[in-house]
């Protein structure tokens, strides 16, 4: 049995339907990424789960249980969904210790005064902020109030801990370095998490599921490497990674396979036509397109344009048959004829 599963889910403000039949399912222990453009419901979904929203219709269950059932006019309280929630605006108490930031909750529980010492301390301990309960939020760094937020969140011990943008305040260097550390925790502790992020390497990094939203609608749902590698549709494949997008003549349709015409020239591709795009579209990651020596299969000739350099590689740009094709590569390219290899397996055709 799933640990969260969500049903048919339907929410409108006012007038306006904003998750519009959402299905998912969450296994127990995992960490699960609601990854989407901004306005595509990701907090929405996230807040009807805290029951901080109400939908109209479809269920939400935990360990099989309703905490909402339309059909069944259930409609828990946020506090009786035993949910850890850490707020995109963490905000914490600036008067308050850290300790006291994060004790408050369970003092209002009415819990004893040392099971919350020791509650408080281990869930310190946890964030690697053991050392510093007495301190005051404006001594610490962002990443370290970032750290309390979620540390106030844990010593619950909530089986699912909901986070929303938990990292956006963070510059690029902390994220990169946070991302790892709240993984490793929520996996040691056995927590099932729902983590709201509109950046895909983030998703990507911290996720064992990928739920991609768009428009209020589940696009795909699957594992990082799912959604990376087989995305299901041309909006999910140019949401994820840096790709090429270009404009192709089908010729034909067979077997999985799919030829295309770009300025001329014949390449096979993956077909992947997904019925709701308009045909014509050929994407290919930046990663897969090779520099060749010359002419072969799925080749084009391609004229230099430019390159930036990257640190460990270089991006370079083309002019093929009239579009522009990045290229990354660790070798250097300069002025001349080139030839760009697109293997027919990382191709996809739409
Ligand atoms: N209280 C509200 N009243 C009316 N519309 C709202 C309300 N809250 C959100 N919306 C609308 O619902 C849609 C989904 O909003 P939501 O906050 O869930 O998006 P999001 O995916 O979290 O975006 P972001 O990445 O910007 O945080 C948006 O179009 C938003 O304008
Ligand atoms: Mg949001």
């Amino acid at each position: 049995m799933p640990k969260l599963a969500i049903e048919d889910l339907h929410l409108r403000y006012g007038a306006v339907e904003v998750l519009k039949g959402i299905d998912a399912q969450f296994e127990e222990g995992s960490v699960v990424c609601l990854l989407g453009r901004s306005g595509s419901g990701k907090t929405t979904l996230l807040r009807s789960i805290a029951g901080l929203e109400e939908p109209y219709r479809g269920a939400i269950r935990i360990d099989g249980r309703p905490v909402y059932d339309a059909g069944a006019k259930v409609n828990l309280p946020p506090e009786r969904r035993d949910l850890g929630f850490v707020f995109q605006s963490y905000a914490l108490w600036p008067h308050k210790t850290v300790f006291e930031n994060v004790a408050y909750g369970l003092r209002l529980r009415g819990q004893g005064k040392a099971d919350i010492t020791r509650r408080v301390q281990e869930s310190l301990d946890g964030v690697g902020l053991g050392a510093l309960g007495a301190r005051y939020p404006s001594q610490l760094s962002g990443g370290q109030q970032q750290r309390v937020a979620i540390a106030r969140a844990l010593v619950y011990e909530p089986p699912v801990i909901l986070l929303d943008e938990p990292l956006s305040n963070l510059d690029a260097k902390l994220r990169e370095e946070a991302r790892i550390w709240i993984r490793s925790l929520i996996k040691r502790r056995g927590i099932t998490a729902v983590f709201v992020t509109h950046d895909q390497a983030e998703a990507l990094a911290i996720a064992d599921q990928v739920v991609l939203l768009d428009g209020g609608k589940l696009v795909q749902s699957g594992t990082p490497e799912d959604l990376y590698e087989r995305p299901a549709t041309l909006f999910a494949s140019e949401f994820m990674g840096t790709n090429n997008t270009l404009s192709v003549g089908v010729a034909e349709r067979r077997d999985g396979r799919a030829l295309v015409d770009l300025g001329g020239h014949r390449l096979w591709g993956v077909d992947r036509a997904d019925g709701g795009t308009p045909a014509g579209k050929g994407v290919i990651r930046l990663e897969a397109v090779r520099l060749a020596e010359g002419a072969g299969e799925n080749r084009l000739p391609a004229e230099y344009e430019t390159s930036i350099y990257l640190g460990n590689q270089f991006e370079h740009l083309f002019r093929c048959g009239g579009q522009t094709v990045r290229v990354l590569s660790d070798r250097r390219a300069g002025p001349g004829p080139h030839w760009l290899e697109c293997p027919p397996d990382r191709l996809w055709v739409f």
